[in-house]
Formats: structure tokens, C-alpha cells, sequence
């Protein structure tokens, strides 16, 4: 037996468990924006890709589709009231870099920054936009995924037995768990 889940509850965020990210942009004058998103999956194949969900309403939605560039950065628990405040405030009210006290760092291939503060960051290039209704869906090269220096293993990959990220799951949010397997699933 099975109890269907009333999808009203959860409203526009029905994540069942993703990382939750702080995506770069860069604006006209050359500023940063930084929002909060959830709605972002990897995806199978060469080159590798990502898929990334905002709402024509956000201003990033309007910056991505400009710019065709921005950066993912996966954030960790002590980043969560961060992860709040660019959530709920608009680039177009809010300079939410210096609101939050996040620092830029210059990117490898793109000109929005990474953000010092988060562990992993993704240097994306958008190929595709879809628009679905009042939803973006950016389909987006990656063109290279960073790590902080004592998160790297030395050869090439990532440390994930130290990587603790936050994670957003049906409202609430989670820090990623201890490692339960080393072998690929
Ligand atoms: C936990 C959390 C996850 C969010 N995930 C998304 C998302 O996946 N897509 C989206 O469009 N908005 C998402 N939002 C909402 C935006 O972050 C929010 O509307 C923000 O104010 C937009 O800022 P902007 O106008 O500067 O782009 C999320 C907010 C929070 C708090």
C-alpha cells in the first residue's frame, strides 16, 4: 500500500533530495547576481551536462538566457541562512554578494566568478533553453567542475569522504551523511 503524496503541500518545490547550489551571473554593469536554486541534475553522455530549472519570473532566468554562462557552486550546512537570503531576495532589489559577504574568484572559461566560500563549482555553457510555460530549462555544457584544494585527492578526483554539502529535501534541508560505499554503484 501506498499514501499519495498531496503535491499541493510542497507547492512550486517538490525536491525530494538534491544539493542545494548559489548560481553565478554575471549582470550588464558587470556585477554579480547570486540566487539559490535546487533544480539542478547532471546528465549522462559526452561532453558532460547538466539540466538546470528556474522560473521565468527570477531575474537569473533572464541573465542565464543573456549571458548563455553561469556558474554552479555547491554549497555546505554552515552556508544554509546564505542559501536563504538568496532565495528569497530578487538580483533586481538586492546586491545579494554583499549582502551575504560572498567572495568572487575569477572563473577558468567564463566570466561569472566561482564563489570562494563553496567547495565544488561548475563552469557551465549553455547549449539549449527550453521554455516550458513560466519555466526555463537550461541545458548546459560543463565545462569544467573545481574543487577547493583540500577537497582534491591528488589525482584528479574529489575527496568525497570530506566533501559535506547541504541538501534540500521536500522544504526542509539536510547535511550529506557519512560515506556508505567507495565502490561505483
Ligand atoms: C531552497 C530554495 C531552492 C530554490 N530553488 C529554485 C529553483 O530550483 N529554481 C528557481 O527558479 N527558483 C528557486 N528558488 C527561488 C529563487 O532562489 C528566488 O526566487 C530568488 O529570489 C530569485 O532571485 P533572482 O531574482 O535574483 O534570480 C529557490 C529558493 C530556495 C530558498
Amino acid at each position: 500500500m501506498r499514501i499519495p503524496v498531496d503535491l499541493g503541500v510542497y507547492g512550486e518545490y517538490l525536491h525530494y533530495g538534491m544539493p542545494l547550489t548559489l548560481v553565478t551571473v554575471l549582470e550588464d554593469d558587470g556585477s554579480v547576481n547570486v540566487t539559490t536554486i535546487a533544480s539542478i541534475t547532471p546528465l549522462p553522455g559526452e561532453p558532460s551536462r547538466l539540466v538546470m530549472g528556474i522560473l521565468a519570473e527570477n531575474y537569473t532566468s533572464q541573465l542565464v538566457e543573456k549571458r548563455g554562462e553561469f556558474v554552479v557552486n555547491l554549497i555546505t550546512p554552515e552556508m544554509r541562512s546564505i542559501a536563504r537570503v538568496c532565495g528569497i531576495y530578487s538580483g533586481k532589489e538586492a546586491d545579494k554578494m554583499t549582502i551575504c559577504d560572498l567572495h568572487p574568484h575569477p572563473a577558468q572559461y567564463v566570466q561569472a566568478p566561482l564563489l570562494e566560500e563553496c567547495p565544488l563549482n561548475i563552469e557551465c555553457q549553455v547549449e539549449h533553453v527550453l521554455r516550458v510555460e513560466e519555466l526555463y530549462l537550461f541545458i548546459s555544457k560543463i565545462l569544467v567542475l573545481e574543487v577547493a584544494p583540500e577537497l582534491a585527492d591528488g589525482r584528479g578526483g574529489v575527496q568525497v569522504d570530506k566533501l559535506h554539502l547541504l541538501f534540500y529535501a521536500f522544504g526542509n534541508t539536510f547535511a550529506s551523511g557519512p560515506l556508505i560505499g567507495h565502490e561505483p554503484l
